[in-house]
């Protein structure tokens, strides 16, 4: 019944054709069918990874975790339903516009929204950058990771996210505020059943529209570089620069993507076996770079 990886991302948004063009003009991904105004964005052999549907407000909507079966699927419902979760069956129609067989949705116990399905449909075509962008690193890793706000119920989400749904810990950072008064940050890492450092992270502060961040990962170096290239011919703010994270060595930057959802792209993170990795609590986030672009929108 563990949960396999991050299969999808829905977000809404009043504009969403402003996704259209910084994904596809600036990160380089494919555009895929999407009904009613909506815009899909496919980076891999997936239908699509990120929705993004017409909403009165910039906001994430849905974290589609993948299970591998019908078996896993309904074993996860019944442990929520158990638990007191109120989780509520999607439609067919819904299903459809997911391309999965069969979901469920529940919240955190921050509210964060929350899908689970199994049986991805649609899967096949290949990826073919519009602008030679060679890939995405996917797969059974999933899309990558998305960092979500647990403020307010910060301890209560992790409890949740490790005893309840069964990911693992990875990396626990705790980083001293620069300004007297201000409350230190603390981002919790945690890691679905496949090999990426962490699909999901914890953070302790508010987020406007919900993603702190979400992580798409590239093949290499030269790719986040050439990304980099055109996220500054456009003049679009970064909201960190360049940097090599410590807990999973991934080298990125952050950019502030359509209504200042912050999208990290990067390369070379840290793929491990759980079997032989000890979770670690750090205080210091990166080995360099990384400066955070304040005030910067
Ligand atoms: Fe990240």
């Amino acid at each position: 019944m563990k949960i396999s990886n991050l299969g999808y991302v829905i977000l809404s948004s009043p504009a969403p054709d402003a996704w259209r063009s910084f994904g596809l003009e600036v990160i380089g991904t494919m555009e895929a069918p999407a009904p009613d105004g909506a815009v899909a964005l496919k980076i891999d052999e997936h239908p699509f990874r990120i929705l993004v549907e017409t909403g009165e407000a910039d906001r994430l909507q849905a974290i589609g975790w993948e299970m591998a079966s019908h078996a896993d699927l309904a074993a996860m419902r019944d442990h929520l339903a158990g638990q007191g979760l109120a989780v509520r069956s999607g439609t067919a129609e819904e299903a459809e516009k997911r391309c999965v067989t069969e979901f469920f949705a529940t919240t955190d116990p921050a509210g964060n929204p929350l899908e689970f399905y199994y049986g991805r449909t649609g899967c096949g075509e290949p990826f073919v950058s519009p602008i030679g962008t060679s890939g995405f690193v996917t797969g059974a890793m999933g899309l990558g990771h998305i960092v979500v706000s647990a403020a307010g119920a910060f301890e209560e989400a992790y409890r949740f996210y490790t005893t309840t749904l069964g990911l693992g810990d990875s990396d626990d950072l705790t980083i001293a505020s620069p300004q007297a008064g201000m409350p230190d940050m603390r981002v919790r890492f945690l890691h679905a059943d496949n090999p990426r450092h962490h699909s999901l992270a914890l953070f302790n502060l508010p987020s406007p529209t919900g993603v702190v961040h979400l992580m798409l990962e590239m093949e290499n170096l030269d790719e986040v570089g050439r990304c980099l290239d055109r996220v500054e011919a456009r003049n679009i703010s970064l909201m960190a620069s360049l940097g090599r994270h410590c807990n999973d060595n991934m080298v990125s930057f952050y950019v502030h993507g359509p209504a200042n959802v912050p999208l990290e792209i990067g390369c070379e993170g840290l793929q491990l076996d759980w079997t032989r990795f000890e979770p670690t609590v750090s205080t210091v986030p990166d080995h360099w770079g990384h400066a955070y672009q304040l005030g910067a929108e």
